[in-house]
């Protein structure tokens, strides 16, 4: 959740470290922090309350020429966000920054008695019991080690100490951390974000593993301190696809490039003469495809509506498939059963998300075979799933997700129409949804073009109410959930999404001034049924926009028409709408729309 980096090497490392942190800033923007040594071993201490550029400030006035440090930046979890609980945390000679959560801090720091806290952070216990162990005969990583025995939760640390400023001691146990090989020097990260432009070489740690990182060198062991192998490997990341290119914000330029990140999801895997879909990363055999009986969906948040959104296609592509989406959160704890023949369809874009990485890990012991629908190349997900589909969607920095929602429904799609085929499916089943993707990019680029303007002036209509209520039907219902996320998020007003069936059935008696309604009208064999709810709630004097594909006649106060002749896909295409929807409220109400508050864009922790 919180953003992680190091720097150990012959350039000045202070810019190189708020550089880094302000690349994974998406991670968390409650605080910021860096400590850098010089090589007599006097430490240099900057922190501040807020995003990066706060620590930039303090950084300006305290410049120095040190070539060691690591930093920080913080996703609150223990302790408000405030100048004395930023990391990096001091005990000590030592200092450390952590992401993740310390489970057993209270009852460790009953037992650190010699240490007086300054901070209510369970990373400080750790700083602590790290000093306890560190006498004058440990080395700085045998401390670590054994400190690190001792605690039950989450980490990705990184450790240096006055007594021997030469290295930087990293481990990790459920978050991710990645280290930088470079020329004589050596960059630890969250994510490969932070190393671009320093170097293109990489060791993933895994959990369980630790390092000793000084500038020519990296030497890998785990808690026991026996030695172990560094697999070395490219980073495939170019400094513009984390510009914003122009455009005002990340979110903004994320939902204007879908044409073309979409056709990167669909390139080389959709054989339009054959109306044929090729995957290559599943790691499964036709008559293993051909064995599949129940698919079992599961992620969070956006990625969990991409794969309700999914699941509706999947039982129409895939006769007599049965299909459930769950809640990653929730399913880690719940004492299920997977049929036979299940195959888990694991969706996330970060790859790190703690609760569907949970559930990856609990299925897998199932024996139940896993396929990521992953879209950060090299993260965890993606390296402990059995198969999978890499999205390609490109390195996605606003904390609201657009292009991968987009992107993950259109490779579940892609999977459900390769399992169809493998099962005997005859070509009239699979050749709309085929034909339908590969024409989706120009339709979304169609909305792109024809209706950005639209959305701005309907939003700026809506902008002054406080709740929502987002309805839809069928394949229109997860796209409903997705629309009223993404308004939430980054608006902060209060919305939900409901099946319109639903409405009478208690949410109706929400309809009043305070509210606006989202309906998602689809042309489609419940238009009617759709008109209906709508009707419910025009009789309650509701102040409902509806976007439709239909040109037929819809009675609401605001009527937005997506022209596309997609039919199956059309959600997809509407959705799109929403995004910038969303978006200009958001702008309206003068958010940070790309760190919305209180949220950060890879939940590595619980
Ligand atoms: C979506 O806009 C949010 N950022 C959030 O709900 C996100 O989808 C969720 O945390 C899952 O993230 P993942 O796809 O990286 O696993």
């Amino acid at each position: 959740m919180c953003g992680i980096v190091g720097y150990v090497g012959g350039r000045e490392a202070q810019n190189i470290l708020t550089g880094g942190l302000r690349r994974l800033e998406y991670r968390g923007y409650d605080s910021a922090g860096i400590i850098t040594i010089d090589d007599k071993g006097t430490a240099s201490l900057q922190r501040a309350v807020g995003k990066v550029s706060e620590l930039d400030a303090v950084v300006e006035k305290s410049k120095n020429s040190n070539h060691i440090g690591i930093g920080h930046t913080r996703w609150a979890t223990h302790g408000i966000p405030s100048e004395r609980n930023a990391h990096p945390h001091k005990a000590g000679d030592i200092y450390l920054v952590h992401n993740g959560i310390i489970e057993n801090y209270k009852e460790l720091k009953a037992e650190l008695k010699n240490h007086e806290f300054a901070s209510d952070t369970d990373t400080e216990v750790l700083a602590a019991l790290i000093d306890s162990l560190y006498d004058k005969d440990t080395e700085l990583f045998d401390a670590v080690a054994q400190a690190l025995k001792l605690v039950t939760g989450t980490y990705g640390i990184a450790v240096v100490s006055t007594r021997q400023p030469e290295q930087i001691v990293v481990a990790r146990s459920g978050s991710p951390l990645i280290i930088g090989v470079g020329d004589g020097e050596t960059i630890i990260a969250s994510d490969a974000s932070a190393l671009i432009g320093h170097t293109t070489k990489a060791i993933y740690l895994n959990d369980g593993e630790m390092a000793i990182c000084t500038a020519d060198n990296v030497e890998l062991r785990d808690l026991a301190a026996q030695p172990l192998s560094a697999k070395v490997e490219t980073i495939e990341v170019d400094m513009q696809a984390i510009q914003k290119q122009g455009y005002d914000h990340f979110l903004l330029k994320e939902i204007m490039e879908q044409p073309t990140t979409l056709r990167s999801t669909l390139s080389g895997r959709i054989l339009l003469d054959q109306k044929q879909v090729r995957l290559g990363g599943l790691n499964m055999t036709a008559d293993e495809l051909r064995d599949i009986e129940h698919i079992t969906i599961v992620g969070c948040g956006t990625a969990y509506y991409a794969g309700m959104l999914a699941s509706y296609y999947l039982e129409k592509l895939v006769d007599g498939l049965t299909v459930d989406v769950v809640i990653a959160s929730e399913f880690r704890y719940r004492s299920f059963h997977l049929p036979k023949n299940t195959v888990a369809l694991v969706v996330s874009q970060s790859g790190e998300t703690a609760d569907t990485l949970a559930c990856l890990r609990e299925i897998k012991q199932r024996g139940v075979r896993t396929l990521g629908i992953i879209n950060a190349v090299g993260s965890t997900i993606a390296r402990e799933v059995d198969g999978g589909i890499y999205v390609h969607a490109g390195p996605e920095i606003s904390v609201a997700s657009t292009k991968a929602f987009t992107s993950q429904v259109s490779a579940m799609i892609m999977f459900g129409v390769q399992v169809a085929q493998a099962k005997g499916a005859g070509i009239e089943v699979t050749s709309k949804y085929v034909e339908e993707l590969a024409r989706l990019p120009e339709e979304i680029e169609k909305v792109l073009t024809n209706k950005k303007d639209e959305a701005k002036a309907v939003a700026e209509k809506y902008a002054e109410y406080d709740h929502a209520l987002y309805l839809g039907r069928d394949t229109g219902f997860p796209t409903a959930l997705e629309g009223a996320l993404k308004l939430k998020e980054i608006s902060y007003v209060h919305a939900d999404g409901y099946p319109t069936g639903e409405l009478k059935h208690g949410t109706l008696a929400l309809v009043d001034d305070r509210f606006f309604e989202v309906f998602l009208v689809l042309d489609d064999w419940l238009f009617d049924k759709s008109i209906s709810g709508l009707s419910e709630v025009n009789a309650r004097g509701g102040h409902i926009l509806a976007i439709t594909n239909s040109k037929k006649e819809v009675d609401a106060e605001t009527v937005v028409r997506i022209e596309t002749d997609l039919e199956v896909l059309a959600p997809l295409v509407i959705n799109v709408f929403q995004q910038l929807f969303a978006y200009h409220i958001a702008v309206a109400k003068g958010n940070n729309v790309d760190q919305p508050r209180n949220l950060a864009k890879s939940v590595t922790v619980e």
